[in-house]
Order: structure tokens, then C-alpha cells, then sequence
């Protein structure tokens, strides 16, 4: 055990924190953490845990949605500078020109979107749970965003109109077709799986279309023993950790540098300083509750 993690346990300790941490981080802050997991599973865990503070490791919305649902928390965000593109690329003036378009359409975002996108719909979901928060969605139509990607995927899944906004997770969307054509080859036997961020065109090659927490149920149920896993790079190391009698390979070369930002001494100055807290307009928190806490509630 290095000094700064024994230093990051010490404090841990006093101030009651829970450190939480998603699947795509360094294999450093995954092991530090007290719960790994996806968007939804972080988003309960930070309400429901056991503890004061909340050591949010991963890209800022997280922490924004963490902090709505335990506003009796502290919420640390140890690098506010991680954030997300996919969330900044849709504005609440182009979430708002979609809503006038098409004014019988529910609204449902992703949950990597801004507080003020989230402020704006009805419900916000996460890619554990889109389907199933669309579904619930009490009109035909659906205004999407920002992700045009799981946008079409959910679309196809529910059969209802999705009015879907034009904007993706760079990373995911630019993932590298020739990689996984290639891997396929090499390990014809493995099974493929992709994340729904990821074009159409990989989803047509993959085995299972899948959240990251979906993928890890997935292999927990397979009885396949090689993995193709095309979404970011932490995730392969969660699976190797979880199953080491199993093999995995990324394809794709899907890499988030705001994911690799937190390293363990920003976790430990943070602890140090109770610094930066996650903080969110009064306002804004209150008119975003409602869909926050729809998301958490649904799948
Ligand atoms: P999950 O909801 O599958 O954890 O995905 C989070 C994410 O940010 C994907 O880019």
C-alpha cells in the first residue's frame, strides 16, 4: 500500500466518505474505490450509501447528478476540469428548439447532459435504463438528447417517435470499425460486445448492444471465455478484475481522456481541503429533481 492510499484510508475514515468510482476510470482510482460501477449504479449508490461525503470519481455530470440526490451529502469532485463533450454539446437553446418543434413529445435526456438540459425533461435515464424510461414516457413522441446514438438504438427498441438530438460521445463515435474487424478475426470465437454510444455499424457486427453495467452481467452469465469489449478502455480492466479466468481484448481504441484525469493524490487533496464540492444553482437542483430522481427510480 502506497502512502497516499494509506493516507486517502486514514481520512476516509474521518471524514466518512464513500469513494465512487465509474468503470472507465484509472485502474488506480477503481481499486482505491469503495464502489465501481455504471452511471446508474453510481447515481443510487451516492444517495444510498452509508456515509457523509461522497468522492465522486468521474466526469462532472456524475457528480451533478449525485449531488441532486443526496443533498444532504458532500459531493467532491476531485477534477471539476473532467468533464464530458457529449454533455456539453447540446445547450439548453438547442434542447429547446427540439422541444418547440414537436410540443406533445415528453422529453427524455441522457444522463450525460447538463444539469440545465436535465432542469428542462421529464425524466433523464442512463444507458442501463433507456429503454425502459422511454417506454414509461406517458406520450407517443419523445424529444432524445444528446446522444444520436443511443437515441436510434432506444428508437428501435420501443417503437416509439424519437425526436433525437444531433450530437455524440467522441470517443464511442468515432471507434475504429477496422479494429474490430480485425480482433473479430483474431478471436473469431470471442463475443462481441458493443456500448449503444457506438455507430450503428458496430452495433449490426456485435453480439450484445450493452451499458457497462449490462456487460458485466452479460459475461457473468456467459459461458464464453474470450470478450471483445468496444467501449472505453477502463471497462476491460473492470472485467479482467472481476473475471480473471476470462480474457478480454478492447477493440475499437474508444479512449475518454476527462475519464483518466483523477489520479489518487487529487483524491487525497481533495479529502485534505473538503474541496472542490460539487455545487449546483438552488434553483436548477430543484427544477432537475424530478427527472433525476424518475431516472433513478426506473429499470
Ligand atoms: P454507462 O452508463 O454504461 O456506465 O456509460 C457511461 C458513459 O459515460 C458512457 O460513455
Amino acid at each position: 500500500m502506497t502512502d497516499t492510499v494509506r493516507a486517502i484510508d486514514d481520512l476516509r475514515r474521518r471524514r466518512r466518505a464513500a469513494i465512487l468510482a465509474h468503470s472507465y476510470q484509472p485502474a488506480d482510482i477503481q481499486a482505491l474505490a469503495d464502489f465501481v460501477g455504471d452511471s446508474l449504479e453510481l447515481s443510487r449508490a451516492a444517495a444510498s450509501m452509508d456515509c457523509e461525503t461522497v468522492v465522486l470519481c468521474g466526469v462532472r455530470f456524475m457528480a451533478e447528478t449525485a449531488a441532486v440526490l443526496a443533498p444532504d451529502r458532500t459531493v467532491l469532485h476531485p477534477v471539476p476540469d473532467a468533464g464530458c463533450p457529449l454533455a456539453s454539446c447540446m445547450d439548453t437553446s438547442g434542447l429547446a428548439a427540439l422541444q418547440n418543434d414537436h410540443p406533445g413529445a415528453r422529453t427524455v435526456v441522457y444522463v450525460n447532459s447538463s444539469i440545465e438540459a436535465k432542469a428542462m425533461s421529464w425524466a433523464c435515464c442512463t444507458s442501463a435504463n433507456a429503454t425502459a424510461v422511454v417506454s414509461a414516457a406517458p406520450s407517443g413522441e419523445v424529444v432524445f438528447g444528446p446522444d444520436r446514438n443511443l437515441g436510434a438504438f432506444v428508437a428501435s427498441r420501443t417503437g416509439k417517435k424519437l425526436w433525437i438530438f444531433d450530437g455524440g460521445c467522441p470517443p464511442h463515435h468515432s471507434m475504429d470499425l477496422s479494429d474490430v474487424a480485425r480482433k473479430r478475426r483474431l478471436w473469431p470465437d470471442a463475443k462481441l460486445l458493443v456500448h449503444p454510444e457506438a455507430p450503428p455499424a458496430a452495433w449490426a457486427v456485435a453480439d450484445a448492444v450493452l451499458g457497462t453495467g449490462a456487460m458485466i452481467s452479460f459475461v457473468r452469465d456467459s459461458s464464453a471465455s474470450r470478450f471483445l469489449i468496444g467501449t472505453e478502455s477502463g471497462m476491460v480492466h473492470r472485467l479482467r478484475t472481476l473475471f480473471p479466468d476470462r480474457e478480454f481484448e478492447p477493440v475499437g481504441s474508444v479512449s475518454c481522456p476527462d475519464m483518466k484525469k483523477i489520479t489518487p493524490a487529487d483524491v487525497l487533496a481533495s479529502l485534505e481541503r473538503m474541496e472542490p464540492v460539487t455545487r449546483i444553482d438552488p434553483a436548477v437542483a430543484e427544477a432537475a429533481r424530478a427527472s433525476v430522481a424518475r431516472m433513478a427510480s426506473i429499470g
